[in-house]
């Protein structure tokens, strides 16, 4: 199989969330409209996220639309730390939709009832049928190829479209928390990851 074409699919970015009795959150590059009457949207979402555990417990979640001027600290929180370890949504500015946190910032939001679940080996797939929806008030939403191409992303293990890397062939330093990489022969002093905010402390050299 030519693992290679997958590269070719198109993708937006979202954050879901769930709320028991804690409210939490993934990035996901996965949310697809399925159906439009009524209006059924899918999502993919790995088994060893806490937002799958939340999901397939309380049968909704919320979907908010990345817009291109997201603060990519929201992709470093929720896309690379794991709710079970802190409160994503603690310094985040959110509002209640039907009950669950959507982003204030987004392209909009959506609040939808699980009405089917399908396992795979690695990932369950959630079909939601849209029960609420705000319109947002940011116009451009976020491509995968902008996440990547434009602010230089990682996807880490647990997004379905996870490839390993090949052999790097310049000197790269990558942020342990969130894995973003940048291409830099030395970092200046009060470098920070302008993904998830960390200082130069959490970077480690790739060497060639
Ligand atoms: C760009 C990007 C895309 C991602 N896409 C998905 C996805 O579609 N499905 C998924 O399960 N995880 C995806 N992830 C990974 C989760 O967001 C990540 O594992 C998160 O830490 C899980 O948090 P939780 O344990 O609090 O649910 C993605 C992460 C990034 C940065």
């Amino acid at each position: 199989m030519k693992h290679k074409v997958l590269r070719n699919l198109s993708y937006g970015m979202y954050v879901v969330g769930a709320k028991d009795e804690k409210e939490n959150g993934c990035i996901v590059n996965t949310v697809v409209q399925i159906t439009s009457d009524p209006a059924v949207i899918s999502v993919s979402i790995n088994h060893d996220n806490y937002t799958n555990e939340l999901i397939k417990k309380t049968k909704k979640f919320s979907v908010s639309i990345l817009g291109e001027q997201v603060d990519p600290k929201i992709i470093g929180t929720f896309g690379y730390q794991s709710g079970r370890d802190l409160n994503k949504y603690e310094n985040i500015e959110t509002e209640d939709l039907s009950g669950l946190p959507v982003l204030k910032d987004s392209c909009g939001t959506m609040i939808c009832r699980v009405i089917n679940i399908v396992e795979t080996t690695t990932h369950t797939i959630f079909l939601g049928e849209v029960i609420s929806s705000t319109e947002g008030n940011m116009d451009q939403p976020m491509t995968y190829r902008y996440y990547h191409e434009v602010l230089k992303g990682k996807s880490p293990k647990n997004a379905p479209t996870y490839v390993e890397e090949s052999t790097p062939k310049k000197t790269v330093w990558k942020c342990k928390v969130c894995g973003y990489e940048v291409e830099m022969d030395e970092l200046p002093s009060d470098y920070r990851c302008p993904i998830c905010g960390q200082p130069i402390t959490a970077f480690e050299r790739i060497e060639k």
